[in-house]
């Protein structure tokens, strides 16, 4: 974020940043560069330093500034996917015997990342309650290298206090790693709460329009930054010209979105406790969820995800998932379409049987943008067959 944004609002930053005008033509929406080299003047003679498309990419360059900008950190890069950002970034941070503490209730796919992918190359793993802050401070002080924590957490939409746990994290003398997908930078800035590093999977509410796959590191350390550039240059897992150029697009409405997301999950969880069925409404904008103060206190507002337990167990949840019409049956979240997840069997399938596996009584919604009586409609004819 440079000093003249930082006297703007979000939303200013998120239309503003990196999106000057192009000079020649005075094109208000800058041009989608998809040359995979530059032309020198002369040899080593680079103009404003783009030499090759792994290296660099004016496209990508704009996406970069713009989630810096919207987080608030000093640098920040754009890879091919989530899960590749999350690789770049441990390689880069992290060396054989090194150990990640995570919360026991990750994404499934950062799991199997850092345990089957990464863990044979000598990083050790120790998930663990994030809801327990003292057995978080026993587990990081007999050594991380970083911490990881999801907040709210994919499914279980746990609560975690950033800035505890950043401490708890630094008094260890580890990173504190926030993956902010769940909350979006709109809602959620944790590097303002002390977190050293924010990854996004950036296919999801920045993105916004299930269209394009995508993932980001965002950090606010010269240092740090340099390390991960190079993994993402040295790698090469950058995100390509179109799909920088999507996302880019995506993250401009980020902050509009974002209110509706959450007006139309509020109303929907409201709606649903109590319900006949209904065992357990996980959605931090309900005052009795155990995180709302924490969420209130650290998030702007409490976003579009909301998991649903039924009494009626797993063919309850399986009989819901399966019976919604504008709610599609589908991976993935953070659209402006309304989607329903049974995460047992697809978003977290690889930890079934492992302690981090999900519930079975347990489906997952994305609450889109549409109009919230048309979902609450949905849900209930769903729901009554039950
Ligand atoms: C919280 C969270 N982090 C990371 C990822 C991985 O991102 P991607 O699918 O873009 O690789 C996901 C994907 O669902 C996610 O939900």
């Amino acid at each position: 974020m440079t000093e003249s944004q930082r006297t703007t609002g979000f939303n200013t930053r998120a239309v503003h940043a990196g999106q000057a005008f192009e000079p020649r033509t005075g094109a208000v929406v800058p041009p989608l560069h998809f040359s995979s080299t530059y032309a020198q003047d002369g040899i080593g003679g680079l103009r404003e330093g783009y030499e090759y498309g792994r290296g660099g990419n004016p496209t990508r360059d704009a996406l970069q500034e713009q989630l810096a900008a919207l987080e608030g950190g000093s640098h920040a890069f754009s890879f091919g996917s989530g899960l590749a950002a999350e690789d770049g970034l441990i390689r880069a941070l992290c060396s054989p015997g090194d150990r990640i503490v995570l919360g026991n209730d990750a994404y499934g796919g950062t799991y199997r990342l850092i345990s089957r992918v990464l863990g044979p190359w000598g990083i050790q793993n120790a998930p663990v309650d994030m809801a327990d802050l003292d057995g978080v401070r026993a587990t990081v002080s007999a050594g991380a290298r970083l911490v990881w924590v999801e907040t709210p957490s994919n499914p279980m939409m746990k609560v975690t206090d950033i800035a505890a746990l950043a401490e708890i994290a630094h008094d260890a003398g580890a990173l504190l790693v926030v993956d902010n997908t769940f909350a979006s930078p709109y809602l959620q800035n944790p590097l303002a709460l002390g977190a050293d590093v924010v990854v996004h999977s950036t296919t999801k509410y920045i993105g916004g329009h299930s269209d394009v796959v995508g993932g980001a590191v965002v950090l606010d350390d010269a240092e740090l930054a340099d390390k991960v550039g190079f993994v993402q240059f040295a790698v090469g897992a950058v995100s390509g010209p179109m799909d920088a150029f999507l996302t880019t697009r995506g993250l401009k409405t980020l902050g509009v979105r974002m209110e509706r997301h959450s007006d139309n999950a509020q109303r929907i969880a409201e709606w649903l406790v109590g319900r006949p069925g209904v065992e357990k409404v996980l959605y931090p904008g309900l005052p009795e969820h155990p995180g709302h103060e924490v969420a209130a206190k650290q998030m702007r507002r409490f976003g579009g995800m909301i998991s649903v337990q039924f009494t009626g167990g797993e063919a309850a949840a399986r009989k819901v998932a399966e019976s919604t019409e504008l709610f599609t049956l589908a991976e993935s979240l953070g659209g402006i379409e309304s989607l329903m997840n049974y995460p047992s069997e697809m978003t977290h399938a690889s930890v079934k049987g492992t302690e981090l596996a999900v519930p079975e009584n347990l489906v997952r919604l994305s609450v889109g943008i549409e109009d919230a009586d048309d979902l609450i409609a949905d849900l209930d004819q769903a729901i009554s067959r039950l």
